[in-house]
């Protein structure tokens, strides 16, 4: 099986608020490079370093991060002032601050009665605002993701209906190990991003990146994230277990 790693882009920092900081540096990258770029913002619980990092962002880098626009990976069926959502978690910890506009967040109603019906208003909404490639799927400028100790990411975690879902837009995915429901990018969006940057730390990521990255870790449905420009950011805590050939320091 071909190690992931062939054909990936993969930076190793010192630490956590290394990996904030060069994920940072690639959002606003990626707003001064266009204005109006479309973005996905991942979830869970290690994006929050990098909101932090972005609240001390520069006039000028405040004022392009304003041009572009927000959809979220994933959400969690919570509402979107809930402590685990992860829209919740941008509008803290960067959106607010920075006087992000309104109308340039697309937030997922988690709470929504049918999440199906929400997913196709999302999808609708995406479709608003990107460009479609040749197999009319969205393109986003740049896509966050994280990754879960099982390998999941975004809300496709392993032996869901979502895996195998070609839908080019949200859906909604139901995760019987977690008992809930999600809302969610597929890999068809994902992988036709321009840029997609993979937010990875801690101790506890270690054991699933050295199976990813040395081909033995098929299942993990991260390695379905093939797109042509996806970069990991790792610290060197969840790249402990990796080959010292893997990634630049
Ligand atoms: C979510 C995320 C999910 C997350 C990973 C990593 O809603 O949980 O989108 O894919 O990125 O689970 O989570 P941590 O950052 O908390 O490790």
């Amino acid at each position: 099986m071909t190690s992931v790693s062939d054909n990936l882009q993969v930076k190793i920092l010192s630490s956590a608020e290394g990996v904030a900081q060069e994920g940072a540096r690639c959002l606003i990258e990626t707003a001064r490079g266009r204005s109006g770029a479309l973005v996905a913002l991942s979830g869970g619980s290690t994006p929050k370093t990098m909101y932090d990092v972005l609240r001390g962002s520069s006039a000028e880098d405040a004022e392009a991060l304003r041009s572009a626009f927000y959809f979220f990976g994933d959400e969690r069926t919570v509402d979107n002032y809930h402590a685990d959502s992860n829209v919740e978690l941008a509008v803290s910890g960067f959106v607010r601050a920075l006087k992000i506009p309104h109308s340039h967040l697309v937030a997922p109603d988690g709470a929504a009665a049918n999440l199906d019906e929400e997913a196709a208003r999302l999808t609708h909404r995406l479709h608003d605002h990107a460009q479609t490639n040749a197999a009319g799927v969205p393109v986003f400028d740049l896509i966050f993701l994280g990754m879960g100790t099982d390998g999941h990411t975004a809300s496709l975690f392993p032996n869901t209906a979502g895996l195998t879902n070609t839908a080019p837009g949200f859906i909604a995915n139901e995760v019987r190990q977690l008992n809930t429901w999600r809302l969610t990018l597929t890999f068809p969006v994902l992988n036709a991003a321009r840029r997609v940057v993979i937010l990875c730390t801690g101790g506890n990521k270690a054991t699933v990146l050295r199976r990813i990255f040395d081909g033995t870790g098929g299942e993990f449905p991260i390695t379905r994230v093939r797109g042509e420009n996806v970069q990991w950011l790792l610290d060197e805590a969840a790249a402990s277990l990796l080959p010292k050939s893997v990634g630049v320091q």
